[in-house]
C-alpha cells in the first residue's frame, strides 16, 4: 500500500503548511508604534460595534440588539485577539476581518490589547 501512505503523507505535509500558516510561529511582538497604528484601524473597523472607548458602547449596539464585548476589561492575548479578528465569534454577530492585512489585524490585537492594561484592575 505504498501509494496510500504516499496520498496520506502529501495530506500531513498539506495540513502543516495550512496550520503554520494560521498559527503564526514567529508571531509579531507589541510595540508602541504597532498600538498607535491599531488606534485608527480600530475606529473604523471595530468602533462602530465596539465603541469608540471599546467598551462596548458602539452606535450600533445601541439598539441593544447585540452585545459588542468590553474590551477596556477583556482579558486575552494577543494571538487569541489576532484570532478573534480574523475569524469572528461564532454564533454572534462579530464578523471576520480576514480581509484586512495580517499587519493590520496584529495592530488592531496589540491595540485592543493596550485597552484592558490601561484599565483599572
Ligand atoms: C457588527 C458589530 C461588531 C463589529 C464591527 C466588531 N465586533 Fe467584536 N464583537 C461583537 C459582538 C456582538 C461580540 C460578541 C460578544 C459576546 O460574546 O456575546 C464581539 C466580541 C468581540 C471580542 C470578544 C471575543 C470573545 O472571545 O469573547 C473581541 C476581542 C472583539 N469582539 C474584538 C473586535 C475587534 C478588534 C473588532 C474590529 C476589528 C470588532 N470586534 C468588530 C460585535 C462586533
Amino acid at each position: 500500500m505504498k501509494t496510500m501512505s504516499t496520498i496520506s503523507n502529501l495530506a500531513l505535509v498539506v495540513a502543516a503548511v495550512g496550520f503554520s500558516s494560521l498559527a503564526f510561529a514567529n508571531a509579531p511582538k507589541s510595540s508602541p508604534a504597532a498600538i498607535k497604528e491599531g488606534g485608527p484601524l480600530f475606529a473604523t473597523n471595530c468602533a462602530s460595534c465596539h465603541g469608540d472607548k471599546g467598551d462596548g458602547k458602539g452606535a450600533a449596539a445601541a439598539g441593544g440588539a447585540m452585545k459588542p464585548a468590553d474590551l477596556t476589561t477583556f482579558k486575552s492575548t494577543s494571538q487569541k485577539l489576532f484570532d478573534t479578528i480574523t475569524k469572528g465569534k461564532k454564533d454572534t454577530m462579530m464578523p471576520g476581518f480576514d480581509y484586512l492585512a495580517e499587519k493590520d489585524r496584529w495592530a488592531i490585537a496589540f491595540y485592543v490589547e493596550s485597552l484592558s492594561k490601561k484599565a483599572k484592575k
